[in-house]
């Protein structure tokens, strides 16, 4: 989704701007602009496509002028302070007009935004009306136009009167060319994080755009305004009264959200897997008693015995997470006996849930601004349910509005396509899982001591599955090319299934879909040729008949057949085409490991056919908007 940066201070602001929006490209854009404010004025600039068209048309602009200490023109670009966006089209097609920032009929008023204001069919006509002509097709361009209709010397009285008007969701970043010594700053329902640094502050939609000049932030929250100055912060409410707002401070450095000798991040997310999983699963473990067994803890979290008497599991999400949330509701069932429910967020929001207080329901997002997620977190906590979130993202608002919240110390994951906050947000759902089953007596000490010390081997696992990575690239490199890919398995293999599948068709563009392998003979084998490969997910050792048959259908249709299954089961040998393996594992965790190999064609299958696997078309980080 769109990303948002703003600097004031000393520095020239344009090449800040640019650096910043450069590390939220992650989020997914299809053009960007500036707006930079100095001696010459409100000046914009608009590029459609990669950033670096922006760059080249600001320095073309600029090429020919004397250039500045900073290396930039005096007169042109050349100011202390500027609002920088890159866009993800909703409201007309990506082009140069369409980018942001969008200016009011004077050119004063420059506006970044990231969200969509629902009403501005109806703020347009009345605009329109008042003799407003509009340039670009955007939802947008509303609001520079509304707060100029307001402004009468005072930029943030003008803006809290534009936003008393707007529907919808937004992050916003203002500034003036009246008003030399201000940026203004809203959201509502989109992210905005606040920088504060020494003799200058930032804006920006996520925190590694920050990086490189603070590690100390505010996080807004839903309709407050934040004024920067050179020198400080004031916050307002809604109400338009003065508020105090704490200063967090972010302990990832930007090294953390760079790409670490790795030709894409999505590799090096993908090589993160086993320190991510160590850094979310020890400090959630403790040795207890005579004979010191391990035990879950969550009382840093809050998880206390009256979370277990719930009577039923709610686990809403979207996209990979929805997969972590299908095997939290088969963890649950097995470890805790609790009826449990996987829901889309996107379905959840519009049903009309049946639900009871005695719910927990547990919202599982990367980022915590999902849009549709936020709106199932909030359906629930209306319905009176107890809301756990599990979020890599401290301060999100997911991570603020949920009753408790237990993060997946993933670290920054930037690449669009989610690898290391998948396998964490299983290792959540599995140790919430696990302290449930324990506390309503369906595990005893010693059962929850085992199943804690598979979990402690989880990570040296995923290593070792990643040692074999070479294995998966020669394999990618004969199948890249195949038209139809379908992953098969059942229980939490079919999970898994839903996840490698998900990742090959976001980033590699190959028709993929997984399939229940019960499934299969219900319609999906029609579809299965000599142009399909068919990987089957074996870790449910109970089901290896099955799968086996499923294999040999699927084959007898001319279909490629490869098969994830554990480094000491050999069933498989004969019926598949190609055998990948993973260490042991009790059969209900397997997914932490059968989906790495899958991450890694994918992966493969993505470089090999020329796409970016980090940037994927069409496709956006977080999703902030419907
Ligand atoms: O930030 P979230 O976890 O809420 O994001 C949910 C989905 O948008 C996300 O998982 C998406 O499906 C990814 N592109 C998957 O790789």
């Amino acid at each position: 989704m769109c990303g948002i940066v703003g600097y004031i201070g000393v520095k020239e602001a344009t090449p800040v701007l640019l650096k910043g929006l450069k590390k939220l490209e992650y989020r997914g854009y299809d053009s960007a602009g500036i707006a930079v404010l100095g001696g010459g004025g409100l000046e914009v600039c608009k590029a459609k496509g990669a950033l670096k068209n922006l760059e080249e048309k600001v320095s073309a602009l600029t090429s020919g002028a004397p250039a500045s200490q900073a290396g930039f023109p005096e007169a042109q670009f050349s100011g202390t302070m500027g609002i920088g966006h890159t866009r993800w089209a909703t409201h007309g097609e990506p082009s140069d007009i369409n980018s942001h920032p969008h200016t009011d009929v004077s050119g004063k008023i420059a506006v970044v935004h990231n969200g969509i204001i629902e009403n501005h069919g109806k703020i347009k006509e009345w605009l329109s009306g008042r003799g407003v002509s509009f340039r670009s097709e955007t939802d947008t361009e509303v609001i520079a136009h509304l707060i100029n209709y307001y402004y009468s010397g005072d930029i943030l009285a003008a803006v809290q009167e534009a936003l008393k008007r707007l529907e919808g969701s937004y992050a916003l970043g203002i500034i003036c060319e009246n008003d030399r010594d201000h940026i203004i700053a809203v959201r509502k329902e989109s992210p905005l994080v606040i920088g504060r640094g020494r003799g200058e502050n930032l804006i920006a939609s996520d925190v590694p755009a920050l990086l490189a000049y603070t590690r100390d932030v505010y996080y807004l929250d839903d309709r407050e305004i934040a004024v920067l100055s050179r020198d400080d912060v004031a916050f307002y409410n809604e109400d338009g009264e003065r508020i105090r707002k704490t200063l967090s401070h972010v302990d990832w450095d930007a090294a953390a959200a760079e790409k670490g000798g790795y030709e894409h991040f999505m590799l090096k997310e993908i090589n993160e897997q086993p320190k991510a999983l160590t850094d979310t699963l020890r400090p959630r473990i403790i040795r207890d008693g005579q004979l010191s067994l391990r035990s879950v803890n969550l009382t840093e979290i809050g998880f206390d015995a009256s979370w277990a008497e719930a009577k039923r599991v709610v686990i809403c999400a979207c996209g990979t997470a929805w997969h972590a949330a299908m095997v939290g509701k088969y963890a649950f069932e097995h470890f805790a006996r609790i009826p449990s429910d996987a829901e889309i967020a996107s379905e959840y929001r519009y049903r009309n849930p049946i639900s009871s207080p005695r719910d927990i329901c547990i919202i599982i997002s990367q980022s915590g601004e999902t849009a549709d997620t936020l709106a199932a977190l909030r359906l629930a906590k209306k319905n009176g349910g107890r809301i756990i979130a599990i979020t890599n993202v401290v301060g999100s608002t997911l991570a603020r509005e949920a009753d408790l919240v237990m993060y997946t110390w993933a670290g920054p994951e930037i690449a669009v396509a989610s690898t290391k906050a998948f396998t964490t947000q299983l290792m959540c759902v599995y140790l919430i899982a696990l302290q449930t089953g324990f506390l309503r007596g369906h595990l005893d000490q010693e059962e929850l001591d085992r199943h804690i010390a598979a979990l402690e081997q989880i990570p040296a696992q995923a290593e070792t599955v990643l040692a074999g990575k070479e294995a998966i690239q020669r394999f990618a490199s004969l199948c890249f090319n195949k038209s139809k890919v379908f992953f098969i398995g059942r229980l939490f293999d079919y999970a898994a299934s839903l996840e490698s599948a998900l990742k090959l068709k976001e980033i590699s563009y190959t028709h993929s879909e997984a399939f229940a392998a019960g499934e299969l003979k219900h319609g999906p084998i029609a579809l299965a040729d000599e142009s399909t490969l068919v990987t089957a997910l074996c870790t449910q050792e109970a089901l290896f008949e099955k799968m086996d048959s499923n294999i040999k259908e699927v084959k007898a249709r001319k279909a490629s057949t490869s098969v994830i299954t554990y480094d000491d089961v050999h069933h498989f040998d004969r019926s598949a085409d190609t055998v990948f393996r993973i260490p042991r594992t009790p059969d209900c965790f397997t997914p932490m490991l059968s989906v790495i190999p899958c991450q890694l064609y994918a992966y493969y299958c993505s470089v090999l056919r020329g796409n970016d696997p980090d940037k994927p078309r069409n496709l956006a980080k977080s999703v902030t908007v419907e």
